[in-house]
């Protein structure tokens, strides 16, 4: 018989990152970061005050215990640590994080904390950012200091969040600052000098003794030929797969690139004329910390389908929720298409909660130094409404039962899952969407700042305290 209850210390949370939530982006000693700028010159949408968390922390996570959640995912803003990336320690930068953690413990609530979530100090950015190989030693020396100020208060870390997000909207997609377009090598290149800065930070925690797990977050999508009978179809998927996954996920299991996956690597630099580079002693300490990595985060949103496609490259990022609008089509890699009948989100997210369970199976089978696995992002974005005091986001918790479903089937073939994340805890800024696409439990009311909420955080608050999810 197939079951619908989680192991008994799964945990149940919801995820935030620094700069969604925080607000007070450039005071209390905060350093910059790139996107102040960015979003400023564009005039769109201002991250101010996101939804207040450096102030309302307390009641946030006042409302995770009174909704049952047992975890949350927050992340560290290392330009509130070291406001140039590296120096002196911002006294009230890193006495927030204490505060942080002291009120987590005091509601119950584990902190799972990223060190790097998208928002490197702008002297790191400014300065070239990972393909500068001196930024991997400051982000070494930022974990480190982290590790060892927050010892006794987090015991689950990640190194860094979406590797792929960070490197493909920046270098890829052109959408994120400084909004460069199709550079897939030095996409490529961002990601091993990432990886090798996640491996540098890997071994000094694990060197250091510190008590509990670290682990790195990847943004995966599973990649499935449009047509699976076509040859030409299924290399799109492959090229698509070592740009989003492979790359991230061979030098986190194995510490090396495995030779399929180098070939493709090599192939797409060649097609946008350059080369990949790998600095003697990388390897060394990829697999030494390929073998003492703890766990990966899985932020799960879709699946994609690759067609063949020869042309030049033909970018149209879908930012305003319109359906029909997108288009992702890359020289050298392939088209994503979306398959008739395959539902989609108000943002054309394609929804296919069977890619979470492929992709578990996958690194199970290609990987078997993994160890477990937590969902530590899953959910979606919707421009949710109140009516009559109440906001109805049905759609959202079938999205959310749908994936839970597979990680239970995940779990009762052996696989270990021992959490899972919905993001997002509350309503938040959107890197590119800004206030309108919401993804919370928490409706937030960004002029009052007031919390509501939604028929969803009533439906988790059941399934966490339960354990059950009903069928
Ligand atoms: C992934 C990212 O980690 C988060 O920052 C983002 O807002 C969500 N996905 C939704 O796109």
């Amino acid at each position: 018989m197939l079951t619908n209850t989680f192991p008994q210390d799964f945990i149940f949370g919801g995820a935030t990152a620094a700069y969604q939530v925080e607000g007070e982006t450039r005071s209390y000693g905060k350093g910059k970061v790139a996107w102040d700028d960015y979003l400023a010159e564009q005039g769109r949408f201002s991250p101010e005050p996101a939804c207040d968390f450096y102030h309302r922390y307390d009641s946030d996570l006042a409302l995770c215990e009174q909704f049952g959640m047992n975890g949350i995912r927050v992340s560290i803003a290392w330009s509130r640590i070291f406001p140039e990336g590296s120096g002196e320690p911002n006294p009230e930068g890193v006495a927030f994080y204490h505060n942080l953690f002291a009120s987590c413990r005091a509601h119950g609530v584990e902190p799972f904390v990223t060190l790097h979530h998208f928002d490197s100090p702008l002297a790191i950015y400014a300065n070239g950012d990972f393909l500068n190989r001196a930024n991997i030693d400051a982000f070494e020396a930022y974990a480190r200091f982290c590790f060892k100020e927050y010892a006794d208060d987090v015991r689950h870390w990640f190194t860094f969040n979406e590797i792929a997000a960070a490197t493909m909207n920046r270098y890829v997609e052109g959408t994120w600052p400084l909004g460069k377009k199709v550079s897939l090598h030095e996409c490529l290149q961002a990601q091993h000098n990432m990886m090798v800065a996640h491996a540098r930070a890997v071994c000094a925690f694990k060197d250091g003794g510190y008590a509990g797990e670290i682990g790195i977050v990847h943004a995966l999508e599973y990649k499935y030929p449009y047509d699976p009978e076509s040859p030409a179809d299924i290399e799109a998927a492959r090229n698509d797969d070592v740009l989003q996954n492979r790359l991230l996920l061979d030098a986190t299991f194995r510490g090396d690139y495995a030779p399929g996956t180098r070939a493709i690597i090599d192939h797409l630099c060649a097609s946008s004329q350059g080369t990949f580079e790998i600095a003697e002693h990388d390897l060394e300490i990829m697999r030494r910390a390929a073998m003492l990595n703890d766990c990966l985060g899985i932020n799960y949103y879709q699946s994609r389908f690759l067609k063949a496609y020869e042309g030049e490259s033909d970018l149209h990022h879908n930012g305003t929720g319109d359906k029909g609008t997108g288009r992702w089509r890359v020289a050298g890699v392939g088209e994503r298409a979306v398959r008739p009948g395959v539902p989609t989100t108000d943002w054309d997210w394609i929804i296919y909660p069977k890619g979470l369970f492929d992709l578990m199976m996958d690194i199970t089978l290609r990987y078997p130094n993994y160890k477990k696995f937590y969902i530590t992002e899953n959910g979606m974005g919707r421009k949710d409404r109140i009516e009559n005091g109440v906001i109805d986001d049905t759609e959202r918790i079938d999205y959310v039962k749908d994936h839970l479903r597979w990680i239970l089937r995940a779990i009762e073939i052996g696989i270990n899952v021992e959490g899972y994340f919905m993001w997002s805890l509350q309503d938040q800024f959107s890197w590119t969407n800004g206030y309108s696409k919401r993804y919370g439990f928490f409706y937030v009311d960004f002029e009052s700042q007031q919390r509501i909420p939604k028929a969803s955080a009533y439906w988790f608050k059941r399934v966490s305290e339960t354990r059950r999810l009903e069928v």
